[in-house]
Formats: structure tokens, C-alpha cells, sequence
């Protein structure tokens, strides 16, 4: 499964990468105007060059001219950028339009098994489900990623499910088991993953035997 960083904070972007565990980023406008300082077109082609793999980048207009427009900048920004958009009608004819084009497109704020249908009859490269949303309102977040893998496997379908808006590790965990391609986790989580009371009182208990011991290596 890929693991995907969803911030725009390139600190955060570089310390990951540098211990090779990230496969990708997703950022969004909420993420972004968070870090931004003017010049987000120069930012967004720092993201992708700390990376090697997809970087989301989302589109802000609501019709599809406009979408395919901005969708079209935003692609020449990098080769790793792909163009986020929303699921809507408007969203999902401009997923067509600019994988026609030979664009890589994320359909975001996915919600529904229906949604994720059309995502992939539009083409869209990822899907975005977004599980934490959906359990924020008392619905089935990880349900959701379940009924869109089994669909797509029923079908065929080659859009990869991008589970977001995850929120801790056991929500990385029940993607794995459900067979999500991806998952993109804010960097508490990422890092979160790597933690275990039992390794940091195994690791206390192994250097201080070490030091009683008096050797060295
Ligand atoms: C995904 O692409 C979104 O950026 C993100 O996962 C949303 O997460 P949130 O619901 O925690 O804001």
C-alpha cells in the first residue's frame, strides 16, 4: 500500500522522504493557505521536487472551463503533479477532459460508493474517499473504502482508492486489511505508526543492561 503525506508543510514533506517512507503527497486548499507566503506556484514545485511520486494538487474553481484551465497549470508545474478535483458534475467532466489530455487527475471529496462509480468511469487516476469526515457525522468511513474496493474489483476498474481524511494508526491499519492502494495520513500519524510502549521500555531496558555492563562496540 502507498503511504501518502497529506500536508503542504515542506518540512514535514522533507523529513519524511528523507527516511524514504512516503510514496506521494496530497495537499488541498485548506492545507495550503495554512503555509502559504504568495508564491504558491514556487511552492508547490518545491513539494514536488522533494518527492518521487504524486503530488496532489487541487483546483479552487467550481465549472469545468475554469477547472480544466487551472487543472492544465497546475500539471505543468512538475511531471510528479496530479490534478485534484472535486466530485461534482463540473468536476467530473474536467477529470475527463484532462486525462484525455494525458493529465494524472485525484477526484476528491468522494463520500459514496455512486461517487466512487463515476470517478472511475470519468478516468480519474485516484479516487479520494474520505473516511474521518464520514465518521465525524456517525456514518461508516472504513465501510465505504471496503464497498468501493469490492466494486472496483468486481469491474475491473484501474482507479487507485486514495483513503483519506484519516485520522490515527488504526484507520492505516483497517485500509490495509481492506486493500486500499493508498492511504494519505497527516504527518502526526505517519509517525505515529512507527510508535510502541513495549519497543520504548525494551529499548530502556536493553541500554541499560548495555551500560551496567560496561562494553562498548
Ligand atoms: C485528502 O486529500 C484531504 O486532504 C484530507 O485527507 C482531508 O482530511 P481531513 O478530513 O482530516 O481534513
Amino acid at each position: 500500500m502507498k503511504i501518502f503525506l497529506d500536508t503542504a508543510e515542506l518540512s514535514e514533506i522533507r523529513r519524511a522522504a528523507d527516511a524514504g517512507l512516503i510514496d506521494g503527497i496530497t495537499t488541498n486548499p485548506s492545507l495550503v493557505a495554512k503555509v502559504a507566503d504568495g508564491d504558491v506556484t514556487g511552492m508547490y514545485r518545491e513539494i514536488c521536487e522533494a518527492v518521487d511520486g504524486p503530488v496532489s494538487l487541487e483546483v479552487v474553481a467550481v465549472d469545468r472551463e475554469t477547472m480544466v484551465s487551472e487543472g492544465r497549470k497546475l500539471a505543468a508545474i512538475h511531471e510528479n503533479a496530479v490534478v485534484k478535483v472535486p466530485l461534482t458534475e463540473d468536476g467530473l467532466k474536467a477529470c475527463r477532459d484532462l486525462v484525455g489530455e494525458g493529465h494524472k487527475v485525484n477526484v476528491t471529496l468522494c463520500f459514496s460508493v455512486s461517487q466512487a462509480l463515476l470517478a472511475a468511469k470519468a478516468g480519474a487516476t485516484f479516487v479520494s474517499p474520505f473516511v474521518g469526515r464520514l465518521d465525524d457525522i456517525s456514518g461508516e468511513g472504513m465501510q465505504l473504502i471496503g464497498q468501493i474496493r469490492q466494486v472496483y474489483d468486481n469491474y475491473g476498474f484501474d482507479t487507485e482508492i486514495l483513503a483519506a481524511s484519516l485520522r490515527h494508526p488504526m484507520h492505516v491499519v483497517e485500509c490495509m486489511l481492506i486493500g486500499a492502494d493508498c492511504c494519505t495520513l497527516p504527518p502526526k500519524v505517519l509517525w505515529q505508526l512507527s510508535k510502541h510502549t513495549l519497543t520504548d521500555k525494551g529499548l530502556h531496558a536493553f541500554l541499560k543492561d548495555w551500560d551496567e555492563a560496561g562494553t562498548a562496540i
